[in-house]
Parts: structure tokens; C-alpha cells; sequence
């Protein structure tokens, strides 16, 4: 039986400041999320996603309702800690991220702070760099490196501390495509062969087709839930939001718009190739 690792229960949550009378960040979400699934999050900007994910590891926490990670509240606390150690965050930007003076001081910053003994922190760095393929840049100045390696260099800090769940907010968003896709195939493997939880928040909708499942959020509310077959091929609500399905998803939608006999559901460039030769062929 899967085990749910993340859930939220009536979620709202207003910042400070923000007047009680205004619309909420996050207004009564539902979620239950099983370990080991791989979430796109999206939503147009504004639409809380951000907010969200900083609720499930406790930077920010619920203004009424709850939030469990592992079954602990983050309502609580003296659950902080381990609840931020369960469950990993990497931003946007990855020079907001860099803290240490080599990669492999940079990867060892969040167990230092956790008062690891020595030995174990570079037996766990270089664990780390290795499962990402970096360890040839344990010496090198993080700031010298391209975004990618960045970004993955912000990733072993923290796999180093063993998380079950990593919160990914546009984490390519900053990245060239050769960045964005070594990146993004690196926290599939984590994925797939650690079982680690991934909620991962995109504009990118060749990321959100890897996903299990896709939330959508408009206005601080959980719109909509379902496999990305589902979510990226309702054109007409991707639209209304401001969001784009795949190139191969949007094109497959106005050719059967107008007429063009294709199956409903197609989101990959092959897939749609695929058909339109079976088409020339039999024309
Ligand atoms: N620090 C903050 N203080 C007050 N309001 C904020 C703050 N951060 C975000 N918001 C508001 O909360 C809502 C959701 O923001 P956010 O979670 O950043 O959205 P997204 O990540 O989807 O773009 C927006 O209306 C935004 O203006
Ligand atoms: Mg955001």
C-alpha cells in the first residue's frame, strides 16, 4: 500500500498583512500526496504555487487548516526540523542558493548545521555529488559554473541530508535547454530509482508531460487534479489561464478543430508524427 507523505486539510493560508477581508494566498486545499509521486504543480503567477510549496516543508504555515508531512503537523513547532530535513526546497534562481566557497563546501552547509560529525559529512557530500555526477567539481567555486551545474550542486546539498520529498520551484526556469534537460533527468532518476516524492512547479509544459500527476491552482485554489493526458489537453481551460499544453498537443488540437481525424490526447512531437505519416500513407 503506498503511504501518503504529504497532505493538506483545508489548507487556507493569508499572509501577513494581508487583510482577512482580501482572497486568501491559499484558499481550503485538499491534497494527499503518496510517497514516491512525481506532481507537476502550475498555475498562472499569483496563483499560489510558490506558497504552496513553502506549506509542506514549514517556511510558511497554515493561517487555519492543517499540513502533515509523514503525518507530522507543521502546526507544531518542535516538528519544524525534522519536517524541513523530510522535505527539501530549491528556488528559482540558483545564485540565491550558493552559500559556500567550493561545490563541496556549498553541499555540506545544511549538515554542518546539523551538527554532523565530520567524517560523516564528506562521506555524505561526496555520496551526493556522486548519485548527480558533479564529484569531479567538489573543489571548484560554485559561482564559476553554468546554471545547470548550479542548480545540481543545489540539488546534492540537499540529497545529502537523505529528504523523501523535494519541492523544485521553476527550478529551470534560469537554465539553458542543455541545463534543463541534464537537471531534469537527474531528479527523474532520484525519482524513479530512490522513490523520492517530487513536487515539481513549471511553466514548462515539456515538464509537466514527465509528471504522475498535474494540480492546477487558480487564485490560491486547487482547480484542477489528474494525469497530465487529462490536464494538458484541456486546451480551452489551459487557455482561459493563461497556460500552454506542448507544441505537439497545441497543433494536435487545431488540426482536430478543424476536422483532422487524430485521436484526442496527443502531447508528444512523435506521437503526433507518427499519426499524420499513418495519415499521408493511407491518402
Ligand atoms: N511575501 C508576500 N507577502 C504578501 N503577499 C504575498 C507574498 N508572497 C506572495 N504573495 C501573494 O500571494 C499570492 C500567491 O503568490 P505565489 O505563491 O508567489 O504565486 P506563484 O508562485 O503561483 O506565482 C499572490 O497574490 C502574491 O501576490
Ligand atoms: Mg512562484
Amino acid at each position: 500500500m503506498p503511504k501518503v507523505l504529504l497532505e493538506t486539510k483545508k489548507l487556507t493560508f493569508f499572509y501577513p498583512g494581508q487583510a482577512e477581508s482580501s482572497a486568501p494566498a491559499l484558499k481550503e486545499i485538499n491534497l494527499q500526496i503518496e510517497e514516491g509521486e512525481y506532481i507537476a504543480l502550475i498555475g498562472a503567477n499569483g496563483s499560489g504555487k510558490t506558497t504552496l510549496l513553502k506549506q509542506l516543508n514549514a517556511l510558511l504555515r497554515p493561517t487555519s487548516g492543517e499540513v502533515y508531512v509523514d503525518g507530522i503537523s507543521t502546526t507544531d513547532e518542535n516538528n519544524l526540523p525534522q519536517i524541513r530535513s523530510l522535505c527539501g526546497m530549491i528556488f528559482q534562481n540558483p545564485d540565491n542558493q550558493i552559500v559556500g566557497a567550493t561545490v563541496e563546501e556549498d553541499v555540506a552547509f545544511g549538515l554542518e548545521n546539523r551538527a554532523v560529525p565530520p567524517p560523516e559529512i564528506r562521506r555524505r557530500v561526496a555520496a551526493a555529488l556522486e548519485l548527480l555526477g558533479i564529484s569531479h567539481l567538489a573543489g571548484f567555486p560554485p559561482h564559476l559554473l553554468s546554471g545547470g551545474e548550479k542548480q545540481k550542486v543545489a540539488l546534492a546539498g540537499l540529497l545529502a541530508l537523505s529528504p523523501r520529498c523535494l519541492l523544485l520551484d521553476e527550478p529551470t526556469a534560469m537554465l539553458d535547454p542543455a541545463g534543463q534537460a541534464v537537471l531534469i533527468e537527474a531528479v527523474q532518476r532520484l525519482n524513479r530509482e530512490r522513490g523520492i516524492t517530487v513536487i515539481h512547479v513549471t511553466h514548462f509544459p515539456e515538464e509537466v508531460v514527465l509528471a504522475g500527476r498535474v494540480l492546477l491552482l487558480e487564485n490560491g485554489s486547487l482547480l484542477k487534479e489528474g494525469p497530465p493526458s487529462e490536464i494538458l489537453t484541456d486546451l480551452p481551460l489551459l487557455h482561459r489561464l493563461g497556460l500552454r499544453t506542448t507544441a505537439a498537443g497545441e497543433l494536435a488540437y487545431l488540426l482536430r478543430e478543424d476536422g483532422f481525424p487524430l485521436p484526442a490526447g496527443i502531447l508528444h512531437n512523435r506521437e503526433l508524427v507518427k499519426h499524420l505519416c499513418l495519415y499521408a500513407q493511407k491518402n
